[in-house]
């Protein structure tokens, strides 16, 4: 569903967020910062947990507390069980035809590590080339870039304009016959940008292109369906979604996960070992060797029943109300230029301040209890193709409010005032 048929949904059925209740559940809100209420703008890089997931986390360690798919003793059946549902839960988010189809990895990172190794490592080779788009985030660039100096394959990447959008005439001119692979983020870390996934995915397809979509900025914000995307790959970071961090997820097409190599080799992922050779087990256990973080794992299933309680379409559209209040004010002040004004954007507000580092802006807002974000986001091509070391980022999840937005601005001025 798109942002705007969301926000349709939202207002449609007229139930609005309580924001004021859903932030009594996240006990971390509630602490100041150098003396002031903190103001947490920074949920593109970590967001934070509501008490339902710590509870469960907590839960987990006092009552069942054993290793997974191991032990025929009670306590390790009882946490076997709870894994195993966090991946139902996260079949259901996702809508994946099947749970065999949800390998749980530590964070987005190394869900794409997982595909580069046991997709692209076995299916590209020398003279290859992989579509990646001017907006990818360090960890959709740097795997790949790894896989061609090893098989001497090339990177091709799909160029923006200054609003931040991608030029869909140039993601189409790229294809040739080399073509094998396709890398894109749905939403822009760096930038907010919501790229039109679904159509660059039936583009590829159409020239029997898998594609990989980095979903680390665009699963905690709106509803997504793999199988409506017909991505052959997703990740996801729980830590980004209301969960703990340490799990996170790849969704993969069966098949596809079928034919790939294992990523790592070791415990779980076998079905019989030899000195010989190993026999590798099923999907999802083939990509999931030794100890997972079965706690982070659990807490995230949690995260998705806490997110589902509230509704993604109405959190997409609540949002959309933050970043255009946000945009409005900040775009109307002097001497402040916000970098990433796609029409198309999730609620992330890039934005510069004339004569000022970025590294400044945060560490003044730090100082008003703002957390925001100062520095590249692991997007340096990003930061190159505007022309700037780093920007300064304020990313808003469902549990801020208009009045942190008030909040931010009034740091803005602080800081002109303070170097001017
Ligand atoms: C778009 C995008 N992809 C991937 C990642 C990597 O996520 P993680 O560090 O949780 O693996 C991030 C993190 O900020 C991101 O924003």
């Amino acid at each position: 569903m798109s942002t705007t048929q969301a926000l349709r949904v939202a207002a449609a059925d007229g139930l609005e967020l309580d924001v004021a209740r859903l932030r009594a559940d996240f006990p971390i809100l509630s602490r100041e910062v150098n003396g002031k209420p903190l103001v947490y703008l920074d949920n593109a890089a970590s967001s934070h947990m509501p008490r339902p997931v710590i509870e469960t986390w907590e839960q987990y360690y006092t009552t069942i507390h054993s290793n997974v798919h191991r032990g025929v003793h009670t306590l390790s059946q009882l946490a076997t069980d709870a894994f195993e549902n966090a991946r139902e839960k996260m079949r259901g988010f996702l809508n994946a035809r099947e749970a065999r189809e949800i390998i749980f990895v530590r964070g987005a990172t190394e869900a794409i590590n997982l595909v580069m190794h046991g997709y692209g490592r076995a299916f590209i080779g020398a003279g290859d080339e992989i579509i990646l788009s001017a907006m990818e985030h360090h960890a959709n660039i740097v795997p790949w870039q790894m896989l061609c100096k090893e098989k001497g394959a090339k990177l091709r990447i799909i160029p923006m304009n200054d609003a931040g959008d991608l030029l869909q005439d140039e993601y189409h001119s790229l294809f040739n016959e080399r073509t094998k692979f396709v890398a894109i983020t749905q939403v822009s870390n760096a930038l907010g940008t919501i790229n039109p996934v679904k159509e660059m995915i039936a583009y590829a397809h159409a020239r029997g292109v898998p594609v990989l979509v980095d979903g680390a900025q665009a699963a905690p914000h709106a509803a997504v369906d793999v199988q409506d995307l017909d991505c052959d790959f997703y990740a996801l970071s729980g830590h980004k979604m209301c969960g703990p961090t340490g799990a996170g997820v790849l969704y993969g097409k069966a098949d596809l996960l079928n034919r790939m190599q294992p990523f790592q080799g070791g415990g779980d992922m076998i079905l019989h070992v030899t000195f010989e050779e190993t026999i590798y087990n099923e999907i999802p256990y083939k990509f999931e060797a030794g100890t997972p973080a079965i706690a982070s794992v659990i807490g995230l299933g949690a995260a998705v029943d806490y997110l589902n309680g509230i509704g993604m379409n109405r959190i997409a559209a609540y949002e959309q109300r933050l970043l255009t209040y946000a945009t409005d004010r900040i775009s109307a002040m002097p001497g402040v230029r916000i970098i990433g004004t796609a029409l198309h954007k999730a609620a992330v507000v890039s934005f510069a301040i004339d004569g000022v580092h970025p590294h400044d802006i945060g560490t003044v807002l730090d100082q008003e209890g703002i957390a925001i974000r100062a520095g590249h986001h692991c997007a340096q091509p990003v930061m190159q193709r505007y022309c700037v070391a780093a920007t300064a980022r304020a990313s808003f999840a469902f549990y801020n409010t208009l009045d942190e937005v008030d909040a931010l601005v009034d740091g803005i001025r602080t800081v002109q005032e303070m170097f001017s």
